[in-house]
């Protein structure tokens, strides 16, 4: 009987190809299959971080998501076909474990910090020899690009969803001593919205593709939500500790 091969997920950072770790790359190097999520047309950001690091000989294989938007028309309802989606993409990456290939899943930032590859462990961890490699998350790259200290001492941190409703945002930016806000989006606005409410708008501070290339940091007053990308997020730093 073929002994089956070893998942592994793996965190490639947040855009930064030296953010890699060297354990990301070992393992990464070591895969017969290099599997990654990616919408349509696209290539991939995860895959761009470590494309250099591959050879001829590793398979890739990209899960190219059904559809780029949340908002489908009935009957369609995106949770069905997103959960369709996770099932395939699990079916098909068993068939290589199960034909003793090992198989290296990446993904943006860390595997365990809303990062795709979650709903691929949900699914295989229990069935096949499992590593998750942790990665450097985006908020990290953020705070570390914006030069921002995030939280002292005692403070708590809250991590947002932009996606959750106003005043559920509001309330928990409200008790928070320091926040980060992602997924912004078609959010921005009502962000935006909040922190102003809350006095918070001074100081939040808005950054682009952290780490990446093409990087922006960009006043909170002067971001156009129009144009705000996918790779956005929003800092409230702690109040500084001084002594
Ligand atoms: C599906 S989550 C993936 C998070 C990722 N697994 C991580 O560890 O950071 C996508 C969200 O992460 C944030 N994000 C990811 N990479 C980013 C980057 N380089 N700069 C700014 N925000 C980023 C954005 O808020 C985006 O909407």
């Amino acid at each position: 009987m073929t002994q089956p091969g070893r998942l592994s997920g793996i965190g490639v950072g947040p855009g930064d190809p030296e953010l890699l770790t060297l354990k990301a790359l070992r393992l990464l190097q070591s895969a017969d299959v290099v599997a990654y999520f990616v919408a349509k047309g696209k290539k991939g950001n995860a895959f761009g971080i470590i494309e250099a690091h591959l050879d001829a000989r590793q398979t890739q294989l990209p899960l190219v998501y059904p559809v780029t938007t949340e908002a489908l028309e009935p009957p369609l309802s995106y949770e069905e076909v997103i959960a369709d989606f996770y099932d395939e993409s699990a079916a098909a990456v068993a068939a290589h474990l199960e034909a003793g290939r090992d198989v290296a899943v990446i993904c943006e930032g860390d595997p365990f910090f809303y990062g795709s590859y979650m709903y691929l462990h949900d699914r295989l961890a229990t069935r096949f020899d499992t590593e998750v490699v942790p990665g450097v998350c985006s908020m990290l790259g953020g705070t570390a690009v914006l030069g921002t200290p995030l939280v002292y001492r005692n403070q708590s941190l809250s991590v947002l969803s932009g996606v959750l409703p106003e005043d559920e945002l509001k309330e928990r930016l409200a008790a928070a001593d320091a926040a980060v806000i992602m997924k912004l989006g078609r959010n921005f606005d009502k962000v935006r919205r909040v922190l102003d409410e809350l006095g918070l708008a001074e100081r939040a501070h808005y950054v682009e593709r952290a780490t990446m290339q093409n990087q922006r940091i960009v006043p909170l007053a002067e971001v156009n939500p129009m144009a705000s990308p996918y790779f956005s997020l929003l800092v409230v730093p702690g109040q500084k500790w001084q002594r």
